[in-house]
């Protein structure tokens, strides 16, 4: 029998319409995504919001349509750059590419050749940086700076542009609320930036107050990084993870803690073993951020079976088959 949460997977059309109406047949697939049962869970009460269902695989999809098209109505956007190695790279390019405007993208030397080939795949200029401290003049986020300064090029900026947190506040919160809103009790997601669970958050807090209804959520960082430091006003620790999008060096603009009531941190091995075993005993291939939101998810529910969890699967394993497997 099919569980409430396995039917919800295909209740697309019930969910609440895009903020960002588009007849593009790309972008249109943006958001909209599904939210499953995880299959290691059979009481149906630990969620998994389907953010790897994007067209590049990941909720960076939501910031780069969201943030280029209110930029687009603003005003005059006649060039694109921004500075990521990671899941943005690849979402800019591709919403660049479909809103015609030629985008530039800087990175640091040992970005994946998976994420270079995001980029160049959907046409976007790649400008490889080298790795030096990011108060450098050559750091791949100053060499974006100086480019959107000498050309006029609109810089997305995913680490201080409150639009980031902004669209997930207005897009991917709604459609969570709708998914879930009548029975989540928990929503956890790994951080980096923050903007993803921070709107979500918002938005989720809010609705369930309007409803006196009360949903925790919980933010989950590196275990060798600095969110959960600086969330609790505690000593930083050596910055050192190797799990891609997770944990920073300390607080940013886009972190709204406001909307955060805890923090829990996750060893890198801990989120490479969840990611492992929810692929192989599981068939549910997501990326490491996702498996340390799951081991936290996990953790929940043993310790609350009454609970029902919504965590957000920021994106999928497939990039990281080569890391994870002996490939
Ligand atoms: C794979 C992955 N997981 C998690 C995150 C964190 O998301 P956010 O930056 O919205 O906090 C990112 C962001 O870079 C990511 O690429």
């Amino acid at each position: 029998m099919p569980t409430d949460a396995t039917l919800r997977s295909t209740q697309r059309g019930t969910l609440p319409p895009s903020p960002f109406p588009t007849e593009d047949p790309i972008l249109g697939q943006i958001g909209g995504t599904p939210m499953l049962s995880y299959p290691g869970v059979d009481d149906g009460r630990l969620l998994c919001k389907m953010e790897s269902a994007n067209p590049t695989r990941s909720m960076k999809d939501r910031i780069a349509m969201g943030i280029l098209t209110d930029a687009l109505q603003e005003g005059d956007v006649d060039r694109v750059v921004e500075a990521s190695s990671g899941n943005t790279a690849g979402a800019v390019a591709l919403v660049s590419n479909r809103l015609g405007l030629p985008c530039t993208l800087t990175c640091p030397e040992g970005t994946s050749p998976h994420k270079i080939g995001y980029m160049k795949a959907f046409g976007a200029e790649v400008c490889t940086c080298p790795d030096v401290d990011s108060d450098h003049p050559e750091h791949y986020r100053a060499v974006a700076q100086r480019i959107a300064e000498d050309t006029g090029a609109f810089l997305v900026d995913q680490y201080h542009n409150q639009g980031n947190p902004g669209v997930h506040y207005r897009w991917t919160g709604p459609e969570i609320w709708a998914q879930a809103g009548a029975e989540m009790t928990h929503l956890v997601s790994a951080m980096g930036t923050g903007g993803l669970l921070s709107g979500s958050a918002r938005f989720v807090q809010e609705k369930a107050e309007e409803v006196g209804r009360e949903v925790t959520v919980v933010g989950v960082d590196a275990k060798d990084s600095n969110i959960s430091t600086s969330f609790y006003g505690a000593d930083p620790v050596p910055y050192d993870t190797s799990v891609e999008g997770l944990g920073k060096g300390g607080e940013l603009p886009t972190m709204w803690f406001d909307y955060v009531d805890e923090m829990r941190d996750v060893p890198d091995g801990e989120a490479f073993r969840q990611a492992r075993d929810a692929a192989q005993n599981h068939g549910f291939p997501i990326g490491p951020s996702a498996a340390a939101a799951l081991s936290v998810a996990r953790d929940i529910h043993a310790a609350q079976p009454d609970a029902t969890i919504v965590m957000i699967v920021c994106d999928g394993g497939e990039q990281y088959f080569d890391t994870l497997f002996d490939v």
